[in-house]
């Protein structure tokens, strides 16, 4: 699978429109994406971007759908679903990467002087109040733990600053800026490459919150198959063969540029606005692209677009996995999602087993690293209701849920920047946290008793249901 095969298959399934249209890299495309997108509309590839000859990858993900198809798993599953097959394929084991000497991301390099982002690829400016154009929104950065060798992988935004350099924002606390840091101790400028287009599975993997192993490894142990990388003679770092584009370079963590501001996932900007904000830059010194590459980009803005989509599968999949590992037992589904801005707030059915189970749950999802960073409510919910049935959830939360009994308020828990619900003043960082028990409790002798149609006559009403005329 890379980035040609995805486009393939959702065109064939319907879900892909090709815009033939000339359409302006300025503002124009990322419009046409977002109120394609709030329409659930198919992904697009603009294939006559104003002044360039190579097309733009919008929409990817979109639709439950089209993420199953990235996966390779059945495009009926819902996120959870998919989430869950996620979680199986990789808690035991993983797929370790092969190497292999050349790819079709090598059909072109361009080095040193005749490097010129802006002319080369067809980079959108999202946005009327953003900063500048941003060439990576669908975008992960590969580099190495100097002192582990072990390779990370991460999204960060990355905003074209000139022809040869791209802001990178590495925020607080992420793997990258631990390891930007080591770099920095050891008085040397990290080297890193950026991957825009490729299996778009390596995109999901670079998402994940805190990856086990190598993000190459555990998108092999979903596909079955090794990850094909070719090890850069330059910097050594491994770039996915069939990526479409390849930014090589260094990062010196002594030097860092102004950057942004861009519109986030929250839907607004965060307290950057009007500030100048140095953020690490990427120091381009190599360009490796496939002949017509594919620029992929994401929509930006509130939710739900892509991002959001991503953010929530990838969460409910590793704080699945978190729970898992823990050997909580009971776990039925868990689901955050897209519309909490794909973060901000988890939910997870369970079948109680002993008292107190349901607070277990929900004082155990907090205390996972994905539950731990920005999640600021939590509602566990009974196995009759799945996590992702939002109707229920919240019929659950008006029948089996009692304020006073049910609620429990963490004032202190880690948190995003970007909140803009964070009191400005603060440094930002913290966030309280509610749980909210939504089932009714394990304990109880005496339980309402709920309505249940009677299975009898449900039987015989679906045996005589082409006699009654209804469709
Ligand atoms: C589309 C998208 C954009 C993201 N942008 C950023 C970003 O600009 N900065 C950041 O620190 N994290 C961003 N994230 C979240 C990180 O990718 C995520 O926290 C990841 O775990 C970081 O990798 P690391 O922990 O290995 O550093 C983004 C995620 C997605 C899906």
């Amino acid at each position: 699978m890379d980035l040609r095969e995805f486009i393939r298959q959702c065109e064939a399934a319907g879900d892909l429109k090709r815009i033939t249209a000339e359409v302006d890299w300025n503002l124009e495309l990322s419009h046409i994406s977002k109120m394609v997108e709030e329409k659930n509309g198919p992904a697009l590839l603009f294939e006559n971007v104003k002044g360039y000859n190579t097309p733009v990858l919008t929409g990817a993900f979109g639709t439950a759908k089209r993420m199953a198809i990235a996966l390779g798993m059945n495009t009926d599953y819902s996120m959870c679903d998919l989430a869950r097959e996620w979680m199986k394929l990789t808690l035991d084991k993983v797929i370790p990467a092969q190497e292999t000497g050349n790819g079709p991301v090598m059909e072109n390099v361009i080095e040193g002087d005749n490097i010129n982002l802006f002319n080369s690829f067809p980079v959108p400016k999202f946005y009327p109040l953003d900063g500048g154009r941003y060439i990576g929104t669908a975008v992960f950065l590969i580099v190495r733990d100097p002192e582990t060798g072990e390779i990370n992988l991460g999204t960060y935004r990355m905003q074209l600053l000139d022809e040869k350099t791209c802001g990178v924002q590495i925020l607080p606390g992420k793997r990258g800026e631990r390891i930007m840091k080591k770099y920095k101790k050891l008085g040397k400028k990290m080297p890193a490459v950026a991957i825009i287009g490729c299996d778009p599975l390596l995109f999901m993997a670079g998402a994940l919150m805190h990856a086990k192993a190598s993000e190459f490894d555990i998108a092999g142990s979903i596909r079955g198959v090794p990850t094909e990388i070719v090890i850069s003679e330059h910097t050594g770092l491994p770039i996915p063969a069939t990526a479409e584009i390849a930014l090589e370079g260094e990062i010196d963590p002594n030097n860092f540029r102004a950057e942004g501001p861009f519109g986030e996932y929250t839907g607004y900007y965060s307290d950057e606005f009007g500030k100048e904000i140095l953020k690490p830059a990427l120091e381009v010194k190599r360009v490796y692209h496939r002949n017509n590459p594919v620029l992929w980009a994401t929509s930006v803005g509130r939710p739900v677009t892509d991002v959001h989509m991503l953010l929530a599968f990838t969460r409910t999949a590793t704080l699945w996995s978190d729970l898992e590992a823990m050997r909580i037992p009971g776990i039925k589904s868990v689901y955050v999602p897209p519309e909490s801005a794909g973060r901000f707030w988890a939910i997870a059915s369970v079948q109680q087993r002993y008292p107190g189970h349901a607070a277990h749950v929900g004082n155990a999802i907090i205390s996972t690293t994905t539950g731990s960073y920005g999640v600021k409510g939590v509602i566990v919910v009974d196995d009759d209701i799945k996590a992702d049935d939002m109707g229920r959830v919240f019929w659950a939360l008006s029948v089996r849920y009692d304020p006073l009994r049910s609620t429990e308020l963490i004032k202190r828990g880690r948190s995003t920047p970007l909140d803009p619900a964070l009191d400005p003043k603060s440094n930002k960082l913290i966030t309280s946290r509610i749980i909210m028990d939504a089932t009714l409790p394990y304990e109880w002798e005496e339980k309402p008793v709920e309505i249940k149609l009677d299975e009898e006559t449900v039987k015989k009403v679906q045996s005589r249901w082409s006699e009654y005329g209804i469709d």
